[in-house]
């Protein structure tokens, strides 16, 4: 099994001293950086662009998990990767030919990873287990932070993880929205191994301790 990664979500950062902030949840116990790409058309609501990966990347050797939730993730998934993602994930409802996206993107020399929505089955990712290097569940529909974890979640995850040993694979399997100390208990049970948690890290006084809970 995977050793279990926190990586935290700077759509909840104070986006005016990103640097600063993706540093401190690194000292304080992050695995990885969760980067949450909206194009204000797959999703109502607008983040960032390649040019703050580019940034961050002169900042931190921290590893960039960019998550697209954008239209047309083959084409900014390639600006994503020229701009230092280390692994750029992007939506099964947003590609009509998912395999090639994802060749199309492993072509850029970056780590790549299939989301669904909670409206999809976890068994449409079966196709595509042994290509990708992770899978992201989304425990909330993507769009927002700060929204509650939904109670199907663990299910699904159970599903794929379980699939995965069956055909022993060692794909990263993620789970992204309403993640806390509750919940984060609750998808590592079912099988998950990779935790994206905005609000209650950033949201933290204390951040070792909110991402030590998370592991604990
Ligand atoms: C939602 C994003 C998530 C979100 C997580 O579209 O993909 O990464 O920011 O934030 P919390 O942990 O606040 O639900
Ligand atoms: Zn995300």
């Amino acid at each position: 099994m995977n050793p279990l990664f926190i990586a935290p979500s700077i759509l909840s950062a104070d986006f005016s001293r990103l640097g600063a902030e993706v540093a401190s949840v690194l000292e304080a116990g992050a695995d990885w950086i969760h980067v949450d790409v909206m194009d204000g058309h797959f999703v109502p609501n607008l983040t960032l662009g390649p040019v703050v990966v580019e940034s961050l990347r002169k900042e931190t050797k921290g590893f960039l998990d960019v998550h697209l939730m954008v239209t047309d993730p083959l084409e900014y998934g390639k600006r994503f990767a020229k701009a230092g993602a280390d692994l750029v994930s992007f939506h099964l409802e947003a590609a009509m030919d998912p395999g090639a996206v994802i060749e199309g993107l492993r072509a850029q020399n970056v780590q790549v990873g299939l989301v669904i929505n909670p409206g999809r089955s976890p068994v449409e990712l079966f196709p595509y287990l042994d290509r990708v290097d992770l899978v992201l569940v989304m425990s909330v529909w993507a769009g927002f932070g700060g929204q509650s974890f939904r109670n199907d979640t663990p299910a699904k995850v159970e599903i794929l993880a379980k699939e995965m040993v069956r055909r022993n694979l060692s794909t990263r399997l993620e789970v992204d929205g309403g993640i806390n100390a509750a919940t984060a208990r609750r998808v590592r049970d079912a099988g998950a191994d990779t935790l994206v948690a905005g609000t209650s890290v950033f949201g933290a006084a204390d951040r070792t301790g909110a991402i030590a809970s998370l592991r604990a």
